[in-house]
């Protein structure tokens, strides 16, 4: 009984790495596939339109905020153009769910070129 209370508490540093790292592929959930070649020009067009955007109130690069870090958007789906049209409509119609409760605002304002050339820009954005 001693000695095994004295094993739960005394939990290897290793143990807590591995668990932190199980939670970020829990929350990253990457999907396989193969990505497909970038369209350098789309990329540099979406990053300029979303700085033009409302996508920093919720977004940011490498961490966290209301929304996912768009690197671990990069993480989790394929660059294909599949994967680019959905989240193309989800960028467009908003939604929550994939990445936890927080809503994503719609942008019904948005053409759907615009859309896409962020999401591409998005997903160009894996490290
Ligand atoms: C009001 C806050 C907010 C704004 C503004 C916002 N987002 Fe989001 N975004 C979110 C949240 C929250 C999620 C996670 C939604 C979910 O879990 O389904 C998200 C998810 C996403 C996703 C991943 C969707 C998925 O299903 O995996 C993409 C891509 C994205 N946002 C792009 C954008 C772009 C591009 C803009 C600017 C045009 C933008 N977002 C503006 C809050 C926001």
């Amino acid at each position: 009984m001693l000695l095994a209370f004295a094993a739960c508490t005394q939990k290897p540093v290793q143990e807590n790495i591995n668990t932190s790292e199980a939670k970020e592929r829990e929350y990253i959930r990457a999907i396989e596939g193969e990505d497909e070649d970038l369209n350098l020009e789309e990329i540099t067009r979406g990053e300029v339109l979303i700085s033009y955007s409302d996508c920093a109130e919720c977004h940011k690069e490498d961490k966290r905020a209301k929304g996912p870090a768009f690197q671990n958007i990069a993480k989790r789906y394929p660059n294909t153009q599949a994967y680019i049209d959905l989240l193309t409509r989800k960028v467009i119609s908003g939604g929550t769910g994939s990445w936890g409760s927080p809503i994503m605002s719609p942008h019904p304002e948005l053409k759907e070129e615009d859309a896409k050339a962020m999401v591409s820009y998005i997903l160009s954005l894996e490290k």
